[in-house]
């Protein structure tokens, strides 16, 4: 039987849910920051629109034309393109074994607010407490079974949520949408009311027009876009799939876009308000607090929570439930993709799939559990986002712009919206988009080929990169080639 949503908001607070996730609140202010604060924000917002928005358009169009996962619907494109959703789906399973490991922090976060156990060094204590960190990546250190059994609890959850496919997620979605946006605006009023928020916003807000003449940064912006809208994931084609055929498809690609890209600003708020109080205790610098990376939220949010006037601990508490229930609707709309492709192909059992899709990543996962997983997190969502992603987001729109008619994708699109688009969005499908993510794909492969990422080790970076990307192409084409069942 073919999935369907049970309303048109369903779908939105799906595609929504999808959307907004760790990318807002975690992701995004790391790269922000790593990238010079506000000489983020510019090429942020271009990405945003020469991107974000056409690309979600293309995936909703296509999706919702074919009526068919990511693999087949891409397929119908043109025949070979299957391999490229099947790889699409690839890289968003690599993004969800550590993504759902960061919530399995987050599972100890929230045991942690109640005596708020990180004290006042917050960064001391995520580092050598908490994540007990190795030397190097090749320095594996033990599994710590904490976090492995946050990431247990973090899969289970996953899977029960998704239990039944579209109808539940249509239900649990209110949810995991209405209450995080509540909770963050607590933390936006009080992160901008702490002694020295105003350094930080300065930091956050003030555009660096040298930073745009780095290439990098705008490579960051591009694929922080794709990540934190889930386009190249496969996942919102096959949301857009579920669809009822008269659903609209403009309105809700711009609104879901906005709504994500507006909840990562305002999340910045918080994040660099605390940044700027750091600065104030400290006297360093803002761009030199702390150590960017994957642990800045869980460096600022503490410092945060610690710092509210009363109800620390309730504010704690609601803070990690937000960001568990802001994780695990990206982070399940992800199997749902998976599963329903799967299924569509080879009529193999949901509930299989589901549970096989679990334990496969959660196994896989335990890698970022061990005393070196924060390098390894490093190095893998590096390479999912800046080598898989916008891969897949050039192919896609080399798929529509030149293997097959975009006129009638962007007219398909408009036919069934209140609201239509002009012919900016075949020059950016076509043209635009393709040429300016592929010479920053092709800088970056020169970077790479020059020195190792982030300092890492030749090796670490083969096996945690490369390789896997290798290994999905392999997977890729393989699904592509076995038969389908009937
Ligand atoms: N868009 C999600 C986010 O911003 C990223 C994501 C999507 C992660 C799907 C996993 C699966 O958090």
């Amino acid at each position: 039987m073919r999935e369907r949503w049970d309303s048109r908001t369903a779908f939105v607070l799906a595609s929504i849910g999808s959307a907004i996730g760790l990318g807002n609140i975690w992701r995004f202010p790391y790269v922000c920051y790593e990238c010079g604060g506000g000489a983020f924000l510019i090429p942020f917002l271009v990405a945003l629109l020469t991107a974000g928005i056409p690309l979600m358009v293309l995936e909703y169009a296509v999706g919702h034309k074919f009526a068919k996962g990511a693999p087949l619907a891409l397929g119908s494109l043109k025949k070979g393109f299957e391999i490229l959703g099947w790889f699409a789906l690839l890289v968003g399973f690599g993004i969800a074994t550590y993504y759902a490991v960061v919530m399995g922090w987050a599972f100890n976060y929230l045991g942690y607010s109640f005596n708020l156990a990180w004290g006042d060094n917050t960064q001391g204590f995520f580092f050598d407490q908490f994540l007990k960190i190795s030397e190097s990546p090749l320095q594996i250190g033990s599994v710590q079974w904490m976090i492995a059994l946050g990431l247990l609890l973090t899969w289970i959850a996953i899977v029960a949520a998704i239990w039944k496919g579209a109808r539940t997620v249509g239900k649990v979605v209110y949810f995991t949408v209405i209450i995080p946006w509540i909770i963050l605006l607590i933390f936006v009023v009080r992160g901008m009311t702490l002694p020295g928020a105003l350094e930080g916003l300065k930091y956050y807000l003030t555009p660096n027009f040298n930073a745009l003449m780095n290439y990098r940064v705008w490579l960051h912006a591009y694929s922080q876009v794709f990540f934190s809208l889930t386009i190249g994931f496969g996942v919102q084609i096959t949301y857009a799939s579920f669809l009822p055929k008269d659903a609209d498809v403009v309105n809700n690609a711009f609104l879901v876009s906005l709504a994500d890209a507006a909840t990562a600003f305002v999340g910045g708020f918080a994040v660099f308000a605390t940044l700027g109080y750091y600065s104030h205790q400290t006297g360093l610098p803002v761009s030199e607090v702390v150590q960017t990376g994957p642990q800045l939220a869980f460096v600022t949010y503490p410092t945060i929570i610690k710092l509210l006037p009363f109800g620390s601990v309730i504010f704690g508490v609601l803070f990690f439930l937000m960001i568990l229930t802001l994780g695990i609707d990206s982070a399940f709309s992800l199997v749902e993709a998976g599963a329903a492709s799967l299924i569509q192909k080879y009529k193999l059992k949901r509930l299989h799939v589901n549970i096989g899709f679990a334990i496969v990543a959660g196994v896989i996962g335990l890698i970022y559990t061990t005393r070196s997983g924060l390098y390894w997190l490093d190095v893998v969502d590096y390479f999912m986002n800046n080598f898989g992603l916008l891969v897949v987001g050039v192919l896609m729109c080399v798929a529509v712009g030149w293997f097959y008619n975009h006129e009638e994708i962007r007219e398909y699109a408009n036919s069934k919206s209140d609201f239509t688009i002009g012919k900016w969005w075949d020059f950016c499908i076509k043209y635009f988009t393709p040429v300016v993510v592929g010479i920053l794909f092709i800088t970056n492969v020169v970077d790479r080929v020059k020195s190792a990422y982030g300092g890492y080790a030749r090796t670490a970076e083969f096996l945690g990169g490369w390789l896997v990307i290798i290994a999905f192409v392999i997977v890729a084409v393989f699904l592509y080639k076995k038969k389908r069942r009937t």
